[in-house]
Protein backbone atom coordinates (compact mmCIF):
# COMPACT_ATOMS: atom_id res chain seq x y z
CA UNK A 1 0.00 0.00 0.00
CA UNK A 2 3.15 2.36 1.21
CA UNK A 3 4.73 2.31 -2.09
CA UNK A 4 1.73 2.72 -4.72
CA UNK A 5 0.54 5.53 -2.41
CA UNK A 6 3.99 7.30 -2.56
CA UNK A 7 4.30 6.43 -6.52
CA UNK A 8 1.29 8.42 -6.80
CA UNK A 9 2.11 10.90 -4.46
CA UNK A 10 5.60 11.39 -6.56
CA UNK A 11 4.19 11.30 -9.81
CA UNK A 12 1.40 14.16 -8.93
CA UNK A 13 4.31 16.59 -7.42
CA UNK A 14 6.42 16.33 -10.14
CA UNK A 15 3.74 16.96 -12.63
CA UNK A 16 3.04 20.32 -10.82
CA UNK A 17 6.38 21.07 -10.71
CA UNK A 18 6.88 20.48 -6.87
CA UNK A 19 9.33 17.34 -6.92
CA UNK A 20 9.64 17.60 -3.11
CA UNK A 21 5.89 18.41 -1.91
CA UNK A 22 5.23 14.23 -2.16
CA UNK A 23 7.16 13.76 0.78
CA UNK A 24 5.63 15.83 3.43
CA UNK A 25 2.68 14.71 1.97
CA UNK A 26 3.29 11.35 2.83
CA UNK A 27 4.76 11.63 6.07
CA UNK A 28 2.06 13.70 7.05
CA UNK A 29 -0.01 10.69 7.11
CA UNK A 30 1.93 8.88 9.82
CA UNK A 31 0.27 10.50 12.77
CA UNK A 32 -3.03 9.00 11.61
CA UNK A 33 -1.89 5.81 9.37
CA UNK A 34 1.17 5.06 11.17
CA UNK A 35 4.51 4.20 9.82
CA UNK A 36 3.63 1.93 7.13
CA UNK A 37 2.46 4.34 5.00
CA UNK A 38 6.36 5.24 4.69
CA UNK A 39 7.46 2.26 2.17
CA UNK A 40 10.90 2.89 3.36
CA UNK A 41 10.65 3.29 7.08
CA UNK A 42 11.85 -0.54 8.30
CA UNK A 43 11.78 1.42 11.79
CA UNK A 44 15.91 -0.05 12.00
CA UNK A 45 19.39 1.03 11.06
CA UNK A 46 19.96 0.13 7.30
CA UNK A 47 21.80 -2.93 7.22
CA UNK A 48 23.86 -1.36 4.21
CA UNK A 49 24.86 1.07 6.78
CA UNK A 50 25.64 -0.75 9.65
CA UNK A 51 27.58 -3.38 7.80
CA UNK A 52 30.14 -0.96 6.19
CA UNK A 53 30.64 0.72 9.90
CA UNK A 54 31.68 -2.61 11.26
CA UNK A 55 33.72 -3.65 8.16
CA UNK A 56 35.58 -0.13 8.29
CA UNK A 57 36.20 -0.39 11.97
CA UNK A 58 34.26 3.39 11.98
CA UNK A 59 34.20 5.16 15.50
CA UNK A 60 32.02 8.47 16.25
CA UNK A 61 34.16 9.24 19.31
CA UNK A 62 34.80 12.87 19.14
CA UNK A 63 33.45 12.98 15.41
CA UNK A 64 30.58 15.21 13.80
CA UNK A 65 28.05 13.23 11.04
CA UNK A 66 25.44 14.61 9.32
CA UNK A 67 22.46 12.09 8.13
CA UNK A 68 20.87 13.31 4.89
CA UNK A 69 16.89 12.85 4.39
CA UNK A 70 16.81 10.94 7.45
CA UNK A 71 13.38 9.95 7.71
CA UNK A 72 11.86 8.58 10.99
CA UNK A 73 15.55 8.51 12.99
CA UNK A 74 16.89 5.19 12.88
CA UNK A 75 20.52 5.51 10.85
CA UNK A 76 21.00 9.07 12.81
CA UNK A 77 20.71 7.41 16.22
CA UNK A 78 22.61 3.79 14.99
CA UNK A 79 25.64 6.87 14.50
CA UNK A 80 24.84 8.20 17.65
CA UNK A 81 24.97 5.18 19.50
CA UNK A 82 28.62 4.50 18.00
CA UNK A 83 29.89 8.05 19.19
CA UNK A 84 29.24 10.72 16.87
CA UNK A 85 27.89 13.96 17.21
CA UNK A 86 24.85 13.87 15.04
CA UNK A 87 22.70 16.54 13.27
CA UNK A 88 20.12 14.52 11.00
CA UNK A 89 17.90 16.64 8.55
CA UNK A 90 14.59 16.46 6.57
CA UNK A 91 13.09 18.41 4.06
CA UNK A 92 9.62 16.83 5.71
CA UNK A 93 9.00 18.99 8.70
CA UNK A 94 6.24 15.98 9.97
CA UNK A 95 9.08 13.31 9.42
CA UNK A 96 11.41 15.17 12.03
CA UNK A 97 8.80 15.51 14.29
CA UNK A 98 8.19 11.79 14.03
CA UNK A 99 11.68 11.01 14.60
CA UNK A 100 11.87 13.47 17.41
CA UNK A 101 8.83 11.78 19.33
CA UNK A 102 10.12 8.52 18.72
CA UNK A 103 13.47 8.99 20.65
CA UNK A 104 12.64 11.72 23.00
CA UNK A 105 15.92 11.27 24.85
CA UNK A 106 18.10 11.69 21.80
CA UNK A 107 21.64 13.67 21.72
CA UNK A 108 20.42 13.49 17.83
CA UNK A 109 20.01 17.21 16.53
CA UNK A 110 16.96 16.86 14.29
CA UNK A 111 16.36 19.86 11.97
CA UNK A 112 13.73 20.50 8.86
CA UNK A 113 15.92 21.23 6.21
CA UNK A 114 16.30 21.26 2.43
CA UNK A 115 19.17 19.76 0.72
CA UNK A 116 19.23 21.95 -1.76
CA UNK A 117 18.97 25.64 0.63
CA UNK A 118 20.93 24.14 3.96
CA UNK A 119 22.25 25.96 6.65
CA UNK A 120 25.12 28.22 5.23
CA UNK A 121 27.11 27.12 8.62
CA UNK A 122 27.07 22.73 7.26
CA UNK A 123 29.89 24.12 4.82
CA UNK A 124 33.07 21.75 5.13
CA UNK A 125 31.43 20.93 8.97
CA UNK A 126 31.06 17.24 9.27
CA UNK A 127 33.55 14.36 9.78
CA UNK A 128 30.62 11.95 8.18
CA UNK A 129 27.93 12.48 6.03
CA UNK A 130 25.61 9.65 5.48
CA UNK A 131 22.84 9.78 2.50
CA UNK A 132 20.79 7.03 2.00
CA UNK A 133 18.20 6.74 -0.65
CA UNK A 134 17.63 10.61 -1.12
CA UNK A 135 19.30 10.83 -4.66
CA UNK A 136 17.70 7.90 -6.05
CA UNK A 137 13.84 9.39 -5.21
CA UNK A 138 14.72 12.28 -6.85
CA UNK A 139 13.90 13.22 -10.32
CA UNK A 140 17.58 12.78 -12.60
CA UNK A 141 17.70 16.39 -13.12
CA UNK A 142 18.33 17.43 -9.41
CA UNK A 143 20.51 14.59 -8.67
CA UNK A 144 24.08 16.44 -9.52
CA UNK A 145 23.46 19.76 -7.70
CA UNK A 146 22.39 17.30 -4.78
CA UNK A 147 25.16 15.57 -4.98
CA UNK A 148 27.35 18.91 -5.07
CA UNK A 149 25.70 20.10 -1.94
CA UNK A 150 26.43 16.96 -0.28
CA UNK A 151 30.00 17.15 -1.44
CA UNK A 152 30.15 20.76 0.01
CA UNK A 153 29.08 19.45 3.87
CA UNK A 154 32.65 17.38 3.99
CA UNK A 155 35.28 18.28 6.22
CA UNK A 156 38.70 18.07 5.08
CA UNK A 157 39.67 14.33 5.67
CA UNK A 158 36.03 13.98 5.99
CA UNK A 159 33.85 11.23 4.38
CA UNK A 160 30.81 11.38 2.27
CA UNK A 161 29.26 7.66 1.75
CA UNK A 162 26.00 7.35 -0.53
CA UNK A 163 24.16 3.96 -0.73
CA UNK A 164 21.92 3.98 -3.41
CA UNK A 165 19.90 1.44 -5.79
CA UNK A 166 21.91 0.81 -8.81
CA UNK A 167 21.25 0.30 -12.54
CA UNK A 168 23.37 0.02 -15.84
CA UNK A 169 23.25 2.70 -18.43
CA UNK A 170 21.00 0.53 -20.54
CA UNK A 171 18.55 -0.72 -18.28
CA UNK A 172 15.47 1.34 -17.68
CA UNK A 173 15.13 3.24 -14.31
CA UNK A 174 10.99 1.97 -13.75
CA UNK A 175 9.15 3.55 -11.06
CA UNK A 176 10.63 5.30 -8.37
CA UNK A 177 12.58 4.66 -6.28
CA UNK A 178 14.77 5.38 -9.70
CA UNK A 179 18.41 3.24 -9.47
CA UNK A 180 21.39 5.37 -10.07
CA UNK A 181 23.74 4.76 -12.51
CA UNK A 182 27.51 4.95 -12.40
CA UNK A 183 27.78 8.24 -13.81
CA UNK A 184 25.42 10.03 -11.56
CA UNK A 185 26.78 8.99 -8.51
CA UNK A 186 30.45 9.84 -9.64
CA UNK A 187 29.48 13.64 -10.49
CA UNK A 188 31.07 13.42 -6.52
CA UNK A 189 34.20 13.33 -7.60
CA UNK A 190 33.65 16.86 -9.18
CA UNK A 191 33.05 18.85 -6.25
CA UNK A 192 36.45 17.69 -5.19
CA UNK A 193 35.78 15.02 -3.55
CA UNK A 194 38.02 11.72 -3.96
CA UNK A 195 36.67 8.34 -4.38
CA UNK A 196 37.79 5.53 -1.58
CA UNK A 197 35.79 2.79 -1.96
CA UNK A 198 32.94 1.68 -4.68
CA UNK A 199 30.90 -1.60 -4.40
CA UNK A 200 28.46 -2.83 -6.82
CA UNK A 201 26.40 -5.82 -5.19
CA UNK A 202 23.38 -7.03 -4.59
CA UNK A 203 21.86 -6.83 -1.13
CA UNK A 204 20.16 -9.39 1.58
CA UNK A 205 16.67 -8.19 1.01
CA UNK A 206 14.19 -11.18 -0.41
CA UNK A 207 14.54 -10.46 -3.55
CA UNK A 208 17.58 -8.71 -3.46
CA UNK A 209 18.42 -5.15 -4.63
CA UNK A 210 21.37 -4.25 -6.46
CA UNK A 211 23.30 -1.24 -4.84
CA UNK A 212 26.12 1.17 -5.30
CA UNK A 213 27.29 2.00 -1.85
CA UNK A 214 30.50 4.35 -2.29
CA UNK A 215 32.57 6.30 0.05
CA UNK A 216 34.33 9.84 -1.18
CA UNK A 217 36.95 11.53 0.62
CA UNK A 218 37.85 15.18 0.86
CA UNK A 219 41.27 15.46 0.11
C1 LIG B 1 13.66 7.20 0.31
S1 LIG B 1 13.67 8.17 1.73
C2 LIG B 1 15.01 7.48 2.66
C3 LIG B 1 14.93 7.82 4.11
C4 LIG B 1 16.10 7.30 4.95
N1 LIG B 1 17.35 7.86 4.50
C5 LIG B 1 16.12 5.80 4.90
O1 LIG B 1 17.10 5.26 4.39
O2 LIG B 1 15.17 5.18 5.38
C6 LIG B 1 14.31 9.73 1.20
C7 LIG B 1 14.25 10.77 2.27
O3 LIG B 1 14.83 11.97 1.81
C8 LIG B 1 14.02 13.06 2.20
N2 LIG B 1 14.27 14.13 1.24
C9 LIG B 1 13.92 14.20 -0.06
N3 LIG B 1 14.35 15.32 -0.63
C10 LIG B 1 15.00 16.00 0.33
C11 LIG B 1 15.65 17.27 0.37
N4 LIG B 1 15.71 18.05 -0.71
N5 LIG B 1 16.20 17.67 1.52
C12 LIG B 1 16.15 16.89 2.64
N6 LIG B 1 15.53 15.69 2.66
C13 LIG B 1 14.97 15.25 1.52
C14 LIG B 1 12.61 12.52 2.17
O4 LIG B 1 11.69 13.26 2.93
C15 LIG B 1 12.83 11.11 2.71
O5 LIG B 1 12.77 11.05 4.10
Amino acid sequence: MGRRLARDLARAAIARGEPLAWFEELYARVESSGPSVVPWADLEANPNLVAWLDREHVEGTGKSALVVGCGLGDDAEELRRRGFRVTAFDVSASAIATAARRFPESAVEYVAADLFQPPANWTRKYDLIHEAYTLQVLPRGLRSKALSQLASFVSPDGILLVIARARDEADDPGEMPWPLTCTELEMATRSGLERVSFEDYLDDERPRVRRFRAAYKRP
